[in-house]
């Protein structure tokens, strides 16, 4: 029987609850068959060590967990990961920092990932690896005689030729990512990007649904993740009693709520958000008072410089604004730098009359389609999301769609949710609730592993 081999950089702690829909869903798919998921174990060991590898065994689960060199972490993670392809990978070629010794430590760490794993994959075995950080560790396995199936999914976004090819190495990493069976991508344009970039810079040439690249022939799709949409409404139909959320209801004293939820990145526009509310509070200076915006952001990658850079410059905007437009009893902006565990998150979203997701660019976001599921239907909130998340493909029926970039058009946004007639938001929200139950989760995770099988595509005829 086939095992199913899941390859990502994070890996939910094994043993405790998964929390995110994405671990909820991989877990099942592996629980189903059996299987191993393999990653980093989120520790490092000095750089004069062998770096430790363990393997625990939980029910039809093997986790595989592989420990870091500092000096890996700092040039594969830090370093190639998220100082160069993260930006790169977003349209930021200002924030790209790129060095030769971060690539090298790149492609090291994805061999040392490949020797630990050729050793347990048995012939048959579906390998799916996932995201930015492991682009080459098909071709890895490749070289180590790992002949079954390999595919890869791109969690992010893949940008036009013209900025990918930017980066020195690009066509080592599309020639490396022809070793894999089936690349996915969240959206149609990312993979439409990702063949451009192909076309472009190998001597690739599409042949029918296929890619071929020398002795390689390989399929290319979109594949939109997605969230556990049942989950959700239940969670927040239930976490109303919850003390927490109680005392938030409280707190806000008939005050109309504004949400945001984003790790603290700056491709998610979490200034030109603040910005945007300003304008909203200056274009409208009698709502104050009369409305508060939360925004949850908990640190991330507090070790790479911009996102320093990206705290402190948050950290003032929201200063400013409090000390702009606070009075004694009500302040504009709760901005929360503390994650919150899923159920809590369903209640706020449920309890907020409008969420501002309003990313500068994004593969998906799921706080847009997880905000979505967790209103309630007969008194729904109002979504205003960006034009460049993965996710406006299919909630821009019921969403307020917005430029990130223009803060007087966040401004007006915001007063148009906040205005929205009742019978629109809940023709909104059924409109939005459509596309979530059509596809979930665990949709997305049997869609892209049936289509590596090869059932649907037709793979199997293929060398
Ligand atoms: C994004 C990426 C994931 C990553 C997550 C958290 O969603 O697509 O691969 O795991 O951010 O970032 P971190 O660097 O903390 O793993």
């Amino acid at each position: 029987m086939s095992r199913l081999i899941v390859v990502s950089n994070r890996v939910p702690q094994p043993g405790a609850p998964s929390t995110g829909g994405l671990a909820v869903a991989l877990r099942a798919a592996l629980e189903a068959e059996g299987g191993i998921w393999m990653g980093w174990s989120g520790k490092t060991c000095p750089d004069d060590e062998d770096p430790g590898f363990t393997l625990h065994q939980n029910g039809a689960i093997t986790w595989a967990l592989s420990d870091l060199t500092e000096r890996d972490l700092a040039e594969y993670y830090q370093g190639f990961a998220n100082s160069a392809l993260w930006p790169l990978f977003h349209y930021r070629l200002g924030l790209t920092e790129f060095a030769r010794g971060d690539s090298a430590g790149y492609h090291r760490v994805n061999r040392l990932f490949a020797e630990r794993l050729a050793g347990m994959v048995r012939p048959g075995d579906l390998t799916w690896v996932h995201d930015y950080h492991l682009l080459p560790l098909g071709s890895e396995l490749r070289t180590r005689g790992i002949s079954g199936r390999i595919g890869y999914f791109h969690h992010i976004p893949w940008p036009s030729p013209d900025v990918f090819l930017a980066l020195p190495g690009a066509e080592r990493l599309l020639q490396a990512m022809t070793a894999y069976d089936l690349i996915g991508f969240q959206t149609a344009v990312d993979a439409q990007n990702f063949e451009a970039c192909l076309l472009r810079a190998l001597p690739a040439r599409r042949q029918g649904a296929d890619m071929v690249c020398g002795t390689r022939r390989f399929r290319v799709g979109a594949f939109p993740i997605s969230i556990d949409t049942a989950g959700f409404e239940r969670r927040a139909a239930q976490a109303a009693g919850e003390p927490t959320l109680r005392r938030m209801r409280a707190s806000l004293t008939g005050q109309r709520l504004l949400i945001g939820v984003d790790r603290l990145d700056y491709t998610k526009g979490i200034p030109e958000r603040i910005g945007g509310f300003r304008r909203y509070l200056s274009d409208y200076p009698d709502q104050a008072g009369q409305v508060s915006f939360l925004q949850i952001a908990p640190r991330s990658r507090s070790d790479v410089e911009q996102y320093e850079a990206l705290e402190r410059e948050i950290a003032t905007l929201a200063g400013q604004l409090a000390g702009e437009w606070g009075r004694l009893d009500w302040t504009p902006l709760r901005y929360v730098n503390r994650a919150f565990g899923q159920n809590v998150l369903a209640g706020l979203y449920r309890q907020a009359d409008v969420a501002l997701v309003t990313p500068l660019r994004d593969g998906m976001n799921l706080v847009a389609k997880e905000f979505v599921a967790s209103q309630d239907p007969g008194n729904p909130g109002a979504l205003v999301l960006s034009r460049f998340a993965g996710a406006v493909q299919e909630l821009g029926n019921g969403a307020i769609v917005v430029n990130p970039y223009d803060q007087e058009a966040i401004a007006q946004a915001i007063s148009r949710a906040l205005a929205m007639p009742l019978p629109e938001r809940q023709s909104r929200h059924t409109a939005m609730m459509r596309s979530l139950r059509a596809n979930t989760v665990f949709d997305w995770c049997r869609t892209y592993l049936t289509a590596l099988e090869g059932h649907e595509m037709g793979l199997e005829k293929l060398p």
